[in-house]
């Protein structure tokens, strides 16, 4: 069976940058699924759409059909000719993505989306472990203190350290019921850990 590779965790613990450099260290493509969920939201919030509407999300993301392209350099969304890649990381996207997340037609149509993808690959999310990629051969599971992730995240948001950390805790309540670690995951709290400790720890896991 071709290679798999879960990274799941909570939001700011690495997953992205660990999962591309794991993905460059063993030359596999990565796969960040969360982009999916937060073009979701751009599309939403574009729209107007009632985000509590499950349905109405759902026939957004079937009519715009937004489709992840696994670039090694940085993940892209595309709908059609259209690149929302820079869309997505922004401070409203973050506040919404949890609330549209949570519906589970527009979960299984992610699903259903990351299933056509070809592995052997690296992929990021909250739920791939657990629920996507039950199979996979290697899971990890990240997580790191609110205070340490939000500073990390700092560089990255145009919002003090406070606001950022407060925002992280909030996802996170919001996020608990997709987001268990799945059963086999190894676990790794890496607030005192650098970005190359990470990696390192789980290609020592990989080629163990
Ligand atoms: P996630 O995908 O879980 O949201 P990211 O990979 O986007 O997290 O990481 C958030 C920020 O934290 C990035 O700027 C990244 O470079 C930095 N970072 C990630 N892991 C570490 C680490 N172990 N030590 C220091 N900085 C890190
Ligand atoms: O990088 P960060 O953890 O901040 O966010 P992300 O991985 O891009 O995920 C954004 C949001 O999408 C999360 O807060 C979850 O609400 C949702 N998500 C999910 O439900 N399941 C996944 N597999 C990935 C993301």
């Amino acid at each position: 069976m071709a290679l798999i590779i879960t990274i799941d965790g909570v939001a700011a613990s690495g997953k992205s940058s660990v999962a591309r450099r794991v993905a460059e260290e063993l030359r596999l493509p990565f796969v960040s699924s969360g982009l999916l969920y937060r073009a979701a939201t751009v599309l939403a919030l574009r729209e107007s759409l009632d985000l509590s509407d499950g349905a109405a999300l759902l026939a957004a993301l079937e009519h715009f059909s937004p489709r992840l392209i696994p670039d090694a350099a940085g993940n892209r969304v595309l709908v059609g000719t259209d690149d929302l890649t820079g869309a997505l990381h922004t401070a409203e996207v973050d506040a919404h993505v949890s609330q549209v997340s949570q519906h589970p037609p527009l979960r299984r149509w992610v699903r259903e989306q990351l299933r056509l993808l070809p592995p052997p690959f690296v992929v990021e999310g909250r739920d791939m472990g657990s629920a996507v990629f039950p199979e996979a051969a290697v899971k990890y599971y990240l997580t790191a203190r609110p205070e340490v992730r939000a500073r990390r995240r700092g560089a990255e948001r145009d919002l003090s350290v406070e606001q950022i950390e407060w925002a992280l805790r909030e996802r996170d309540r919001q996020d608990a019921a997709q987001s268990a670690p799945a059963e086999g995951a190894v676990l790794l709290d890496t607030s005192d850990m650098n970005l190359e400790q990470v990696v390192e720890r789980i290609l020592e896991g990989v080629r163990a």
